[in-house]
């Protein structure tokens, strides 16, 4: 079948969540897609944020072949030496103490939305329960991750919502001082928004919002689902920042492109977790953590995150150099590969023209070009990308 061929059946079978472009990948190399017609596609997307070593990364295909056939799923009811492990490997690297896991960004907070409660009524009281987040974050599409999300588009249609979320401006700590209360439990933060349009807060905004938490004896959570492992150059955004969590979540790239969701924690915290209080029938199986265990060795050994600081360096040096010859080019921002390019008129159809000239652009928060290639993108996959925007750039008039 062709690609207009895929596209009817989709039509006739799949419900429209999204607004899908006419393009039916079907292989995937590197920073490369292939679709089912033929056509090539340099990949600055990356599933967004998940691709991180690549597609098909050979030491992930490899694990995941090989515990295929070893062993696919074992209940939770069991121990399971692949999870064991790479918690083992995320402790390690990380604040953290305690690994949880589950199958997607929404589900890692979740649980890290239900470990605090748990953790604070036990600790404080019945009646703290409220979460401050930020307005343009985003934590996910269910019911309690939607109640969390400070935009109104994705909470639109969905009343009423979770009761005990507040909403604070972003990188504003008068605004979050302010809206602390006796019933607040935890302050939930992207250490950089990404749905919300590649959001960088100022260099001391989470040491202030550290001295918030401890103040008021909040929880600090980092939903680090779109930033963490490796994209912002170290394997954990929050490690820029001067500050750690008391909780973090994690999912996208996790197992370099299987399904999977983690929500760490400080031992005092994760103990509030006790047998029967939350769990996932495939959360941490063994094939998706043994794919999650070559993901993050790949990640540590093979210089990865050097590779995404100068790699980012260079793509914000191109970007910008790039912005200096169009006036609607606001700005360029962010650290490593979480770019993004603020343009004062629409990007949609810049990225439609991308997909016509073969490569995978992207746009957030509708005027926001956002880069995240694969992390093991290279000088002159970058400079291809950046002729092509230059040409689409060109024919625009403002
Ligand atoms: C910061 C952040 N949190 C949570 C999520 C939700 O993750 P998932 O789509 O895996 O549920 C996303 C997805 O884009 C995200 O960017």
């Amino acid at each position: 079948m062709n690609s207009q061929q895929w596209i009817e059946k989709s039509d006739k079978y799949i419900m429209k969540t999204y607004g899908r472009y006419p393009i039916v990948p079907i292989r995937g190399k590197g920073c490369t897609l292939w679709d089912v017609d033929g056509n090539e596609f340099l990949d600055f997307l990356g599933g967004v944020a998940v691709n991180n070593l690549g597609h098909c990364h050979p030491r992930v295909v490899a694990a995941l072949q090989k515990q295929a056939a070893e062993l696919l799923h074992c209940s939770n009811y069991y121990q399971i030496p692949q999870q064991i492990e790479l918690a083992e490997l995320l402790c390690s690297h990380s604040f953290a103490d305690k690994a949880f896991f589950c199958n997607s960004g929404a589900e890692a907070n979740e649980a890290a939305i239900k470990l605090a409660r748990k953790y604070s009524r036990e600790k404080f009281g019945a009646d703290r329960y409220e979460i401050i987040t930020a307005a343009d974050s985003f934590h996910g599409r269910t019911m309690a991750t939607v109640s969390a999300t400070g935009q109104e588009k994705v909470q639109r249609f969905f009343d009423p919502l979770l009761h005990g979320f507040t909403h604070v401006p972003f990188n504003d700590v008068a605004a979050m001082e302010a809206a602390v209360t006796p019933a607040s439990c935890a302050i939930m933060l992207e250490p950089i928004q990404g749905e919300g349009g590649v959001n960088v807060p100022s260099a001391d905004y989470f040491r202030e919002i550290r001295r918030i938490c401890d103040k008021h004896n909040l929880l600090l959570i980092f939903d680090e689902v779109q930033v963490g492992m490796g994209r912002t150059g170290t394997l954990f955004a929050y490690e820029h920042f001067d500050v750690v969590p008391d909780i973090m979540t994690l999912a996208k790239a996790l197992a370099g492109g299987a399904p999977i969701g983690a929500m760490l924690a400080r031992d005092e915290v994760a103990s509030a977790f006790t047998p029967g209080t939350h769990g996932s029938t495939f959360g941490g199986n063994p094939l998706v953590c043994a794919a999650a265990v070559a993901t993050v060795r790949t990640i540590l050994e093979e210089g990865i995150l050097n590779h995404t600081e100068e790699i980012g360096e260079y793509l914000v040096g191109e970007l910008e150099a790039l912005g200096k010859k169009y006036s609607f080019v606001k700005e360029v921002r962010g650290i490593g590969l979480m770019i993004g390019m603020g343009l004062t008129i629409p990007a949609g159809d810049i990225v439609k023209k991308g997909h016509e000239r073969g490569v995978l652009l992207n746009v957030v928060h509708d005027t926001v070009l956002r880069f995240v290639p694969p992390l093991v993108v290279t000088k002159q996959e970058i400079n291809r990308m950046i002729a092509i925007l230059d040409g689409i750039f060109a024919e625009i008039e403002v």
